[in-house]
């Protein structure tokens, strides 16, 4: 099929090349003309294990990149890919979206053939139908129903795993109401569920309804990550191993053995954004979310239960604390959320000397914290330090051991429980 793309990010990125991979003609549209060229080049804009080989295979081929919408006339399907931002209040900010709706109504008036157009990215529900429907017949003069379609086709793809995630989903889930629609999306999807030897639930929905999956699965995985990590509080408390409890519960078919890992809690680019922006949309409807508000304040705290227990063995005014691990999660370099920014914010408050160490992602914090210290190794990192906190599970900062003893006093906070207990440290697991 000849599919087209519009936005070249981090979902965008992953699904063109993908699906050139699958087999279909894809054209990638971007207005950033450096991240055009890079595509061209056989580049991928963005870091992900899998990518730079797709991308290199295809580009030039059957993946071209493009800063002009004229180039997509001849596609079946564009997807939609675009960021939609938080504003002050979380809600969604739908503005570029809308303005790429536009500019391919705009773009569509020129050809008769009837166009099938997938919002790709997080909306809450109605806006596929409300906002971004109506602003492609605003550009082109064109009805929905005859000239084209509109469909919602959430991503659920992981950062540092997107490439495996989008080969083997869990699930695909289209959100239609046409038949035009849904044998489209699925033409487009069917070379990805025939590979899977049928292991692929696809879920054929509702537009809202699927605009809502996306929400509520990101709302439920941060909010299970929340409750663990509140049962967690409660079980340092009483000096129990919350890890034992997990494993166990776990084992019951309805928690679920995954994302019951406590500490210190979640970051990246999507929980946060998710569950405010759907928070902020029940809201909008006289709704008060209260769980969803209490997810984000228990991630809230974690980092502050760090410091504190921190606090309870040393005084760092003036010392060196090492912050080991500076990404939101090990495998990538993406530091939104990250909890180690408010770690960083909190150390800083008490005066101490901050020593932070990541393998990839010290760049991206030397513009949020110029002033910190960044070290080359874990070891450098703990180097006569007051304290050390562990924020991010890197194995090499898992595998730290005799480099604890080159601490000024071996105070070890272990928010991820990374680090073995042994005599010669003073540790403190977050909830354990
Ligand atoms: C998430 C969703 O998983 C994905 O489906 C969606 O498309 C985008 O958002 P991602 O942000 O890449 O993906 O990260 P994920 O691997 O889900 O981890 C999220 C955060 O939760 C990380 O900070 C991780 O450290 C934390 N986490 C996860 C825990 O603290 N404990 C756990 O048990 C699991």
């Amino acid at each position: 099929m000849r599919v087209s793309i519009v936005g070249s990010g981090y979902v965008g990125t992953t699904i063109a090349a993908c699906f050139a991979d699958l087999g279909h003609e894809v054209v990638n549209i971007d207005i950033d003309e450096s991240i055009v060229e890079q595509l061209n080049a056989g580049t991928p804009p963005i870091h992900e294990p899998g990518l730079a080989d797709l991308v290199s295979t295809h580009a030039g081929d059957r993946l071209t990149a493009s800063t002009d919408y004229e180039d997509l006339l001849d596609t079946e399907v564009t997807f939609l890919a675009l960021p939609t931002p938080s504003n002050e209040d979380g809600s969604n900010d739908t503005s570029i979206i809308e303005a790429a709706a536009e500019t391919l109504g705009a773009t569509l008036a020129a050809t008769s053939d009837r166009h099938l157009v997938v919002v790709k990215s997080t909306v809450v529900p109605g806006t596929t139908e409300t906002v971004v429907a109506p602003a492609v017949e605003a550009g082109g003069d064109l009805t929905r129903g005859e000239d084209f379609e509109v469909a919602m086709n959430p991503e659920f793809l992981r950062e540092g795993t997107a490439v495996e995630d989008f080969r083997h989903p869990d699930k695909i889930v289209f959100g239609t109401d046409t038949a035009f629609a849904g044998d489209r999306l699925n033409a487009v999807f069917d070379p990805l569920v025939d590979a899977s030897n049928a292991d692929t639930a696809v879920v054929e929905t509702g537009i809202r309804e699927a605009e809502m999956i996306k929400y509520a699965n990101n709302a439920f995985l941060a909010s299970k990550v929340s409750l663990i990590n509140e049962l967690g509080n409660i079980c340092k408390a009483y000096d129990v191993d919350s890890y034992e409890v997990a494993d166990a519960i776990g084992l019951d078919d309805r928690i679920g053995a995954r994302f019951l890992r406590s500490g210190l809690g979640w970051g990246g680019s999507c929980f946060l954004k998710d569950v405010s922006a759907i928070a902020a949309a029940g809201r909008a409807k006289g709704y008060d979310p209260v769980m969803l508000d209490a997810a984000v304040t228990v991630n809230d705290r974690q980092p502050v239960q760090l410091l504190s227990l921190m606090d309870r063995h040393v005084d760092v005014a003036g010392e060196r604390v090492a912050v080991l691990g500076l990404s939101f999660k090990p495998g990538t370099d993406d530091i939104r959320n990250a909890r180690s920014i408010p770690v960083i914010e909190g150390l800083l408050e008490r005066d101490a000397t901050v020593v932070a160490y990541d393998p990839v992602a010290s760049d991206r914090m030397r513009e949020q914290f110029p002033d910190i210290e960044y070290a080359d190794s874990p070891e450098a990192a703990v180097d006569g330090a007051a304290a050390a906190l562990v924020v991010t599970e890197w194995d090499e900062i898992a595998a730290l051991d005799d480099a604890f003893d080159t601490m000024a006093t071996p105070v070890v906070v272990d928010g991820r429980r990374a680090i073995d207990r042994r005599d010669g440290i003073i540790y403190e697991g977050l909830t354990w």
